[in-house]
């Protein structure tokens, strides 16, 4: 297992369509190791593939409800909505303020490729959905109403 390099906005790379995963072997096995390594070091509550430079559709969620592998994930159902800030390893040192969801139901699946389904909410919900925008290439910022420094 190792650290991956985050990719940062603007790179483009953030903005593209990640691909579905077919193949469930030791590389995907791999990438999946290596983003746990690399979000538990950033100390984020989730990363997704394009942030380490992949361009496929996996992404992992780490909140206090556990952590998740997603691969391929949908959203079947959603209800409720949230208000919050938010915060991306890609967009160092900002938070902005997004509406989500309050429960999602989300259709996965896991490392070896069998179907997960996941009823999750509150936080987790919202970690869950930006998790999985970042595989349509949308970057939270463009839903924000607003941006600031973490400073203030
Ligand atoms: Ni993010």
């Amino acid at each position: 297992m190792a650290k991956r390099l985050i990719v940062k906005v603007p790179d483009p790379i953030l903005t593209k369509k990640c691909r579905t995963v077919d193949n469930f072997d030791g590389r995907l096995w791999t990438l999946l190791d290596d983003m746990k390594d690399t979000v538990k070091a950033a100390n984020g509550a989730g990363l997704a593939a394009p942030q380490v430079a992949v361009l496929k559709r996996v992404c992992v969620v780490d909140t206090e409800d556990g952590y998740f592998e997603l691969i391929n994930p949908v959203v079947k159902s959603q209800s409720g909505s949230q208000t919050g800030l938010e915060g991306c390893l890609s967009v160092p040192k900002k938070y902005g303020t997004v509406t989500r969801p309050m429960k999602v139901t989300v259709l996965a699946q896991d490392r070896d490729g069998n179907e997960v389904k996941y009823k999750v909410k509150g936080f987790t919900a919202r970690a869950f959905m930006h998790e999985i925008d970042h595989l349509d290439g949308i970057v939270y910022t463009s839903k924000a109403t607003d941006i600031s420094d973490e400073s203030k």
